[in-house]
């Protein structure tokens, strides 16, 4: 690392006095001024009883980087750096030349990503958008710093929904269904989502449809577990040809927003583990009956809810089959960190499951050893001007296919000269991920097609264009006979602004996957283009004289190809020409 020179020659510095305090580089504050800065002196002179800012002036004398860095004192005692230009420029050329932009972790770990987590009978609304965005994301920044992911869509496809999707399918047909009829039974992605709802409807109103359906999802799991019975072996069969054509449909999303994953397993893939991981938590006193049914306490008090296991009708819930695929992934995988990229209001519910696979883990329960760390990456809602979440004229959550359709809409009319649809395409899904990934997730974001597609500000066409415009000059400077980039050089201050800024880039990267924060990487590349449109304003490019004009080509395709490396992380694809 670059900074590497500025911390050993900090630490030897420190070293010097009798208390030990380590050292911290961080980034220049306000008004602090240099490229680095470090405050940890101020800690350093309260255990010595000195004046910090003597203290500091002590150490900046004491310090030698020459060539390297300049070091001044400031404020109360701040240490700041000023990297020197010809060392920038080193680093710089060596950075650009290195095989992959970010160096791999020292202890790579397998971790399983869980995101996406459609369900079978529902069409995929906003809330699916973020999991989808974030997720995909995520999976490109674990494994860009060397970590071995494997993603799983945890599709939805086990629980009480199904039972109502088939009653709505069994009402609309009049009779049960047979197995016979299921190959030629009219079901798309939209049929189901009607299915789901009328079924879901009945239920709302009358408790015996509510019962029906129920009873629909426990002969189905029965079917699932191997049982014979004639109505067990239509449901499977009626429930393969759904979960074949929601995927089908599904995977029409996926592919337009990008994502990717390594296995399409559902609730319904860990059926089989249920039966012996309820009999061991029963026998570790962690399920208990209760009214028949079978619940998992994870607190003495009632500050929690149990997770429950098994209605009293026999069938599985959401809580069982999340904690039989923690079984599942620790079998197949022996994952280290197991991340959900799911909605902030389930919250509970992973909390209350992480809980009872740590007390299983404790207890020596079979098959929940060795117990990876179970992170929950939260988000926030998508929200309307108003705040509320976004939503229908109807009050029902917006669909993923509206939302795209009305970000595609307005890339359009930005978009004019677009032969193939492929601009327009790439900046719509831009706008509407860099929107989604450029604050914290954790709190919630306005979904605002106009402003997120502006060409100025913090958006994801903003930097796209600015990758457009390095590959545009680039392409000049190949045409005017006067020669392309040569080694990267800094001629300018504004030179040095942008090559510091992209060597910044990769500690965002590590961040971003520390802290599950693509927001790190939006941030950086931001911070990457708005130095490329000072340079742009202040310097000559394509008219710089000879000597100047090879080594600031370098530094823009370098910076460009940087922002392009960020976006990737993002899972945002970057047109050739806008
Ligand atoms: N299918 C769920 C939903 O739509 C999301 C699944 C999240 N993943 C999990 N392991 N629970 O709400």
């Amino acid at each position: 690392m670059y900074t590497s020179a500025i911390e050993k020659a900090l630490i030897a510095a420190f070293a010097k006095y009798p208390v030990s305090v380590t050292p911290v580089l961080s980034p220049p504050n306000k008004n602090g001024g240099g490229d680095f800065q470090c405050n940890s002196v101020l800690q350093l002179a309260g255990r010595m009883r000195m004046k910090p800012a003597d203290l500091a002036r002590e150490i900046a004398g004491a310090i030698d980087l020459t060539g390297i860095a300049d070091v001044t004192v400031t404020g109360p005692g701040y240490l700041n750096f000023i990297l020197a230009d010809g060392y920038v420029a080193t680093v710089a050329r060596e950075t650009a030349a290195a095989p992959s932009m970010v160096e791999p972790v020292a202890e790579p770990e397998a971790v399983v990503i869980d995101y996406g987590g459609p369900n079978i009978a529902k069409a995929l609304h906003v809330g699916h958008l973020r999991s989808f965005v974030i997720g995909e994301s995520l999976r490109r920044i674990l494994k860009a710093v060397g970590h071995k992911v494997v993603s799983d869509i945890h599709y939805g496809d086990w629980g009480l929904p199904i039972g109502k999707l088939v009653l709505g399918i069994e009402t609309a047909l009049g009779h049960e269904v047979d197995a016979e009829e299921v190959a030629g039974l009219d079901l798309t992605l939209d049929s189901l989502g009607e299915y789901y709802r009328a079924g879901n409807a009945l239920t709302n109103d009358d408790p015996a449809a509510y019962e029906k359906a129920k009873a629909n999802t426990v002969n189905l799991q029965k079917g699932g577990a191997g049982f014979m019975h004639l109505r067990h072996l239509n449901l499977v069969a009626l429930w393969t040809r759904m979960r074949e054509v929601s995927l089908a449909g599904i995977s029409q999303h996926i592919e337009t927003l990008g994502a990717h994953f390594d296995t399409l397993d559902g609730e319904s893939d860990v059926d089989p583990l249920i039966p012996a991981m309820l009999r061991s938590l029963a026998e570790a006193g962690l399920a208990v009956e209760s009214d028949g049914a079978l619940v998992g306490h994870v607190v003495e008090d009632d500050s929690l809810p149990p997770v429950l296991l098994r209605k009293s009708d026999g069938s599985y819930l959401y809580g069982t089959t999340d904690l039989a695929t923690i079984v599942d992934r620790i079998a197949k995988y022996a994952p280290d960190t197991v991340v959900y990229c799911v909605d902030g209001r389930q919250g509970v519910h992973l909390k209350t499951c992480f809980m009872l696979a740590e007390k299983a883990a404790a207890a020596g329960v079979e098959g929940f050893s060795p117990l990876p760390r179970l992170v929950h990456a939260d988000f926030g809602t998508v929200n309307d001007a108003s705040g509320k979440p976004y939503s229908t004229r109807e009050g029902k959550p917006a669909l993923l296919e509206d939302l795209i359709g009305e970000a595609l809409e307005k890339a359009r009319e930005v978009i004019t000269d677009d032969t193939d649809g492929e601009t327009a395409r790439k900046v719509a899904i831009a706008a509407l991920k860099f929107a989604d990934l450029s604050t914290d997730r954790r709190s919630g974001y306005v979904f605002d097609p106009e402003r997120m597609m502006s060409f100025t500000g913090r958006t994801g066409p903003y930097l796209q264009y600015a990758c457009a415009r390095v590959n545009s000059l680039l392409r000049k400077a190949d045409e005017d006979g006067r020669g392309g980039p040569g080694d990267i050089a800094i001629s300018h201050p504004a030179d040095r602004d942008l090559a510091v800024e992209v060597l910044g880039l990769p500690a965002a990267v590590h961040r971003a996957a520390v802290e599950l924060q693509p927001k790190a990487i939006c941030d950086a590349a931001y911070d990457i283009a708005t130095a490329l449109s000072r340079l742009y304003a202040e310097v000559e490019i394509l008219r710089a004289p000879d000597g100047e004009r090879e080594g600031r080509l370098a530094l823009l395709k370098w910076a460009g190809s940087a922002i392009s490396s960020a976006l990737d992380l993002l899972g945002i694809e970057v047109p050739e020409r806008m």
